[in-house]
């Protein structure tokens, strides 16, 4: 199987960066994905000293690997805000993505590689999707927001009958690795820092600002913006509140015409759809699917044959180009967090659950948070961030913590009865006295590294198609030789 490259990553203009980061400055901010880079355009373009740190390279986790709708119209976002967090929240949360989307588009006006608009779609094909189109309709006409309810037997724009449709004019397609390159080259023609390579690992609040350690050395700053995912610096216990998606993207050449827009069904084989160009110009269907929660599936190559036999049954000809993975995290509310993390005096903030629609929800965040330390505060805040203090989201916080138990346990069992050779590109947990032991063989030679994730002591599972140690607690990822990939863990695994 090839390795997974994104079509972004591989059409990607070149980004530059700096050597070193500064020894002080006035905002650090972890994390070099849209969250961070748009805080850090925001904040730098008001004169303020910006520093981004960066883990691994600037798109390296989540932005540089999604499929980029920049759309209002978000499968069944807005039916899961009101039933969890009321329509209060639901208004504020129209009201920011309005404004990202609106940002977004103003940043990339003209750049017609980077953002082309498109009618976005949703739709159902059978039952319990078709009830799910039905309540997001309703959602959508509790807040105002205009879409067309399609008639069965409409045409919505595919090549296979839908039995349920929303669809939204005006919306917006973009390349994400482009937008990035655009926001970083930002920031940089404003005096600011991008270093990449350089792993945010813990913070200390002081008198007058925070100290933050790197694997670079420490920084002195006033304030620190944790845009990392899953915040890697949480005093506010968010990874527990936290559930994260991970899905598989692909690029496919088809024969025949490409549907225009963008869509999403639904129905429990969710599919997501779009177009974009390849390396060599030609248009090409993008297909994303089969959303598993990191680390609690270890056949990951089985979703991608699913993927393309899926495409291959509903697009003539379809052949895979080039395939991706990338995960993203979801709250017990579904709202958003943008702001100060509590006990931290104002000085460290975080930006985190976008549920797969950061294209709109990053620039909102990075709106609230740059309106939090300019002291111009936006009015969506305050609604926002409400419901991550109410209990209403109780039941689904005491769900997601039981299911943690569950795979903490699974994974103490998994390493007593593991063992065997093992094939190329294979891995498994085996005991090396009392250690959990994570052995992989990659090119012939088997890596070994600790198997117990450095966040909070998960066992970790094997990813077969992305070969990465993958925690099911609360989704860190790691490489065959123990690097930290994502997730809220910030140390590698120790190499045995
Ligand atoms: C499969 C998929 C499809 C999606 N499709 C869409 C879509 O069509 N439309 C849409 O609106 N949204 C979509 N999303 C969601 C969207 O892509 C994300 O919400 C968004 O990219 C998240 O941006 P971010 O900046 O928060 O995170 P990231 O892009 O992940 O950035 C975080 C960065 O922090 C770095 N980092 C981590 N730890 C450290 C550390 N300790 N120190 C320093 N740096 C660190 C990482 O390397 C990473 O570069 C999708 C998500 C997925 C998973
Ligand atoms: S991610 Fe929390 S224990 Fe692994």
């Amino acid at each position: 199987m090839t390795a997974p490259q994104s079509l972004w990553r591989l059409t990607s203009p070149p980004i530059q960066t700096d050597a070193q980061p500064p020894a002080n400055t006035d905002v650090v901010i972890a994390g070099a994905g849209l969250a961070g880079l748009a805080t850090g355009a925001l904040l730098a373009r008001r004169g303020q000293r910006v520093a981004v740190l960066e883990g691994r390279d600037v798109g390296a986790a989540t932005t540089g690997n999604t499929t980029a709708k920049l759309s209002l119209l978000q499968g069944s976002v807005y039916s899961q805000i009101q039933s969890h967090a009321g329509l209060e929240a639901l208004e504020a949360y129209v009201a920011a993505n309005r404004a990202g989307q609106d940002w977004v588009r103003r940043e990339l006006a003209g750049e017609h590689d980077a953002i082309q608009q498109v009618d976005a779609v949703t739709y159902a094909i059978a039952s319990e999707g078709e009830r799910a189109v039905d309540q997001e309709a309703e959602a959508m006409a509790a807040v105002g927001v205009d879409v067309d309810v399609l008639a069965q037997g409409q045409d919505a724009g595919l090549p296979y009958p839908v039995t349920r449709a929303l669809r939204m004019h005006g919306q917006s397609q973009i390349h994400p690795m482009r937008l990035l390159a655009k926001l970083a080259a930002e920031i940089r023609s404003h005096g600011g820092t991008i270093v990449t390579g350089c792993r945010v690992q813990g913070a200390e609040v002081e008198d007058g600002g925070v100290v933050v350690q790197t694997t670079a050395g420490e920084l002195d700053a006033e304030t620190l913006v944790v845009t990392t995912g899953s915040p890697v610096i949480d005093r506010a216990a968010f990874f527990a509140r936290l559930v994260p998606s991970r899905s598989l993207v692909a690029a496919y050449r088809v024969v025949g015409p490409l549907p225009r827009g963008v869509f999403l069904s639904l129905d429990p084989e969710g599919r997501s759809l779009r177009t974009a160009r390849g390396e060599d110009g030609r248009e090409l269907l993008v297909v994303g699917g089969g959303a598993f929660t990191t680390g609690r599936e270890r056949e990951t190559d089985r979703l991608l044959r699913e993927l393309d036999d899926w495409t291959g049954d509903n697009f003539a000809g379809a052949v895979r180009v080039t395939w991706w993975a990338a995960q993203d995290y979801r709250t017990v509310s579904r709202v958003p967090f943008a702001g100060a993390m509590p006990g931290t005096n104002g000085r460290i903030y975080a930006a985190t659950g976008f549920d797969k629609w950061g294209m709109t929800n990053a620039p909102a965040a990075a709106l609230t948070i740059a309106g939090d330390i300019l002291r111009e505060p936006v009015p969506w805040a305050e609604a926002l961030r409400s419901p991550h203090l109410r209990l209403v989201d109780g039941v689904d916080f005491v769900a997601a913590q039981a299911s943690v138990a569950a795979s903490l346990v699974g994974g103490v069992v998994r390493t007593v009865t593991g063992s065997g050779d093992l094939a190329e590109g294979e891995g498994h947990v085996v005991r090396d006295g009392r250690h959990p032991v994570a052995e992989a063989r990659i090119d012939g030679v088997v890596c070994r590294v600790s198997g117990v994730c450095t966040h909070m002591g998960g066992i970790l599972e094997w990813n077969t198609a992305e070969r990465s140690w993958d925690c099911p607690l609360h989704g860190s990822r790691f490489s065959p030789d123990g690097d930290v990939l994502e997730g809220p863990a910030s140390v590698g695994l120790e190499r045995r």
